[in-house]
């Protein structure tokens, strides 16, 4: 895809999926096609949880156990995000929204907004159990450029160093087997019900996650535009 773009105008896209799906990975290869914001809310949290943030701060011990950190405080943050100027041609939510609280938000905030004409587009992404537990305890992350790796499928030339920028990969510390499953518990009571909420609403599609990644980003590619040709500006924003 280098060089190349999707789709000419993406608008606002939330890629949706279980923890370990590939939302982070397919955000940034669909960032880079178009030149649009990745915005994550758990690389947000992150962020504020290193600099000691009073967010940060309230967020971390939810997070070290696989909480969800509160509706409030994150729809406040998303809409700081949103409200920035390189949101002006689209961009990619990854991690958001995850309750239907936070569905509900971002459905009154598109409402909201007189001149977004464009309306919100959403793609879930599947996978097993069994596959998003091993994607999960081999992922390491570069903490400078947040390249994403895996240990056992997508693995750095040299053991533990980014490729990009050779600084040290480091592992999430909510990555870990234990916590990974009261993640899982936090997704299935509370964000399967976003999937069926914009699944009801049309603009909506599934991708196969269990392929390689770029089998993964073409069939995302597909379905955005097969979207967004059917989603005209008349659409519910
Ligand atoms: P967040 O950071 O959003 O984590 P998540 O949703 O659990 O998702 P992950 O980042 O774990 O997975 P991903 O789908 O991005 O997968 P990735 O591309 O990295 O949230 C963390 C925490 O923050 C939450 O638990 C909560 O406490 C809080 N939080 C965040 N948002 C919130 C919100 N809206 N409300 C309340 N609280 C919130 O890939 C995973 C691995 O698989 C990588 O190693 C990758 O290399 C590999 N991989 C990816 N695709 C493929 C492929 N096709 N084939 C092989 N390997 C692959």
């Amino acid at each position: 895809m280098a060089g190349e773009s999707p789709l000419s105008a993406p608008g606002p896209v939330l890629l949706l999926g279980a923890p370990g799906a590939g939302k982070g990975t397919q955000a940034k290869q669909l960032m880079a096609a178009w030149m649009i914001p990745q915005i994550s809310t758990g690389d947000i949290l992150r962020g504020n949880v290193a600099r000691q943030t009073q967010l940060g701060m309230a967020a971390k011990s939810l997070m070290d156990r696989g909480d969800l950190v509160g509706d409030d405080l994150v729809n406040s943050m998303v809409a700081d995000r949103l409200a920035q100027a390189d949101c002006v041609r689209g961009y990619i939510l990854d991690g958001y929204p995850r309750t239907l609280q936070q569905a509900r938000w971002l459905d009154a905030h598109f409402q909201n907004k007189q001149a977004e004409t464009i309306p919100l587009i959403a793609v879930n992404i599947r996978i097993s159990y069994t596959s998003l537990m091993r994607r999960i305890t081999g992922r390491r992350t570069c903490p400078v450029c947040q390249r994403i790796y895996n240990v056992h499928l997508q693995p750095p030339v040299q053991d533990g160093i980014c490729d990009v920028d050779g600084a040290t990969l480091t592992q999430r510390a909510d990555d870990k087997e234990e916590v990974v499953a009261e993640r899982m518990k936090a997704y299935d009571s509370l964000t399967a019900p976003v999937i069926d909420h914009y699944r009801a609403q049309g603009r909506f599609a599934e991708v196969d996650g269990e392929q390689p990644v770029e089998k993964v980003f073409a069939d995302v590619v597909t379905q955005l535009r097969r979207l967004r040709g059917q989603a005209g500006a008349g659409g519910v924003r």
